[in-house]
Parts: C-alpha cells; sequence; structure tokens
C-alpha cells in the first residue's frame, strides 16, 4: 500500500495549447522524482513537432537536480502528445501505463491500418501496471489504480496524498471527460470515479486537464472531500444511471478533440514518432471516416 501520509511536492507544468498540465512528483525523503503525462508541442498544421514545454520540465529537474524514476502515462490521451521518450533519452526513468494499453494498440493499430512493425503488446513501455500494483519513487511507495471508461487502459497513480486522476475526473465545475473513444464506456467511468472518492477525503488530486470552466482562472488541485461534494457530474450523490444518461447525451454532442489523429498514433507507440520511411522522413495518417 502506498503510505497517504507522505507528502511529495507536486510542481504542474500547464500547456496552454493543449490545456494539458504535466507534474513533476518529488519523493519527500529524497531526490527521486516521477514525471506525470508530459508534453510534446505539435503544430499541426505545419506537421512540426517541438519541446519548449518538455524542455522546461527538464530543466527544472536539472535545476533542482532530481533524478527521474518513473516516467507515468495516465491513459492514451487523444488530445495532446506524450514528450516522455525525449524526456527519457535525455533524463532516464521507466516509462510505465496500464496494462490496457495492448487494448488500445489493438483498437487503433487497425484504425491507422498499422503493419506488423507495430507491436500491440505493450512493449514500447518499461511496465505496464496491474490494478493495485506498487511501484517506488525514492522510498515513497506508489500505487496504481486501474480507472477505466474515458479509455481502457486510464489508471489513476496514487503517491503519497497525491493522487493523479488523468482524465477520471476534471475540478468539480468541469465535471468528467468524455467515455465515447473506443473503449470508453460511461457506466465503468462512474465506477471508476468512485474509486478515485474512496481515497481519503484529504487526498489531493490533480487533474490532467482544466479547461477554466465560465471563465475561472486554470486550476488543477483538488481533494477527494471538493469532488465529492461539489462535482457538477457526480457529486451530491447522483446515482450511476443519472451519470450514464448525463455522459452519454453529452458526448454524443462533442466533435473529436483537434489533436486525435495525431495523439493516437504517437501516444499508442508511447510517444515514439512513427517510423521513418527509406528517405528518413515520418509521416502521419489521417484516416479517412475512420475514426
Ligand atoms: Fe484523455
Amino acid at each position: 500500500m502506498s503510505d497517504t501520509r507522505l507528502h511529495p511536492e507536486v510542481t504542474g507544468f500547464f500547456d496552454p495549447a493543449t490545456n494539458t498540465i504535466s507534474y513533476v512528483v518529488k519523493d519527500p525523503g529524497s531526490d527521486a522524482c516521477a514525471i506525470v503525462d508530459s508534453v510534446m508541442d505539435i503544430d499541426y498544421a505545419a506537421g512540426r513537432i517541438s519541446y519548449d514545454h518538455a524542455d522546461e520540465i527538464i530543466a527544472y529537474i536539472r535545476d533542482k537536480g532530481l533524478s527521474v524514476e518513473w516516467l507515468i502515462e495516465t491513459h492514451v490521451h487523444a488530445d495532446h502528445l506524450s514528450a516522455a521518450p525525449y524526456i527519457q533519452g535525455k533524463l532516464g526513468g521507466k516509462l510505465g501505463i496500464g496494462r490496457n494499453i495492448t487494448v488500445v494498440q489493438d483498437t487503433f493499430g487497425k484504425v491507422f491500418n498499422e503493419g506488423t512493425e507495430f507491436q500491440r503488446d505493450g512493449s514500447q513501455f518499461d511496465r505496464l501496471f496491474d490494478d493495485g500494483d506498487t511501484y517506488s519513487v525514492g522510498a515513497m511507495e506508489c500505487r496504481a489504480i486501474h480507472t477505466p471508461g474515458h479509455t481502457p487502459a486510464c489508471m489513476t497513480h496514487v503517491m503519497g496524498d497525491a493522487a493523479f486522476v488523468g482524465d477520471t475526473l476534471f475540478m468539480p465545475d468541469g465535471g468528467s471527460a468524455r467515455a465515447d473513444f473506443p473503449g470508453g464506456d460511461a457506466g465503468q467511468l462512474y465506477d471508476s470515479i468512485q474509486k478515485v472518492l474512496a481515497l481519503p477525503d484529504e487526498t489531493r488530486l490533480f487533474m490532467c486537464h482544466d479547461y477554466g470552466p465560465n471563465g475561472r482562472d486554470i486550476r488543477w488541485e483538488t481533494t477527494v472531500a471538493d469532488e465529492k461534494a461539489h462535482n457538477i457530474h457526480v457529486g451530491g450523490g447522483k446515482t450511476k444511471e443519472e451519470f450514464v444518461k448525463f455522459r452519454t447525451e453529452r458526448d454524443a454532442q462533442l466533435d473529436m478533440p483537434k489533436l486525435i489523429i495525431p495523439s493516437l498514433q504517437v501516444n499508442m507507440r508511447g510517444g515514439e514518432l512513427p517510423p521513418a520511411d527509406e528517405d528518413g522522413k515520418r509521416f502521419l495518417k489521417v484516416p479517412l471516416n475512420g475514426l
């Protein structure tokens, strides 16, 4: 079990292009740290990749003298590209994601008509987490909880008194993430949210995204108690039936995320770009009417 009395230092790095928050989580007893959900920059219109956001995190880690033990992906993101391999190449650390990455790879391997060179066994990652698996960041024991619903591979990572929920929850006034991607399920998402809300009330919850609803400033940290009381989609004792009905109706009206096509092709490879052709050029595909 992770020790929820430990209070790791959590630093958030907001990416305004995708409204993603990446985190550096420092073990209170050492200089060890984990990076959760890094972002690689893309100018999709120009087909140009860059690393400003990741470089900011790298500079922070070097400045503080931290050593990276883990690069955690809470799930296969559909709205931003992971910079995990880029950061790993500079700072080391092991790359981990939920075991069901294999399900996601199978689904999108077909969607993008990938050949046999695209492995669908999760081997692009150093560790595939099962529900309840533990690992350590320095002396701090951490725990992965399987929280599917938004996607099949979603995990919530508990590190001391902090939990990184990915897209299982948004801030209380943001509610919850969509559950209509392939392999998503609104009922499963409700059950997964209940798992997060079963953590101690004072647990600090860190969001993967915030969109500043109703014009408020961007925020990414809340608590279990706050979500239970105030979350507009699940707080105040909303039933599973109410949630599933609402979520399903809402999802039917949402457009696809702007970066879903590049994000899936890169993130299902653990953040690596698709392989280069014989001239050394790399391409992303756009499946027509395929999503
Ligand atoms: Fe997501």
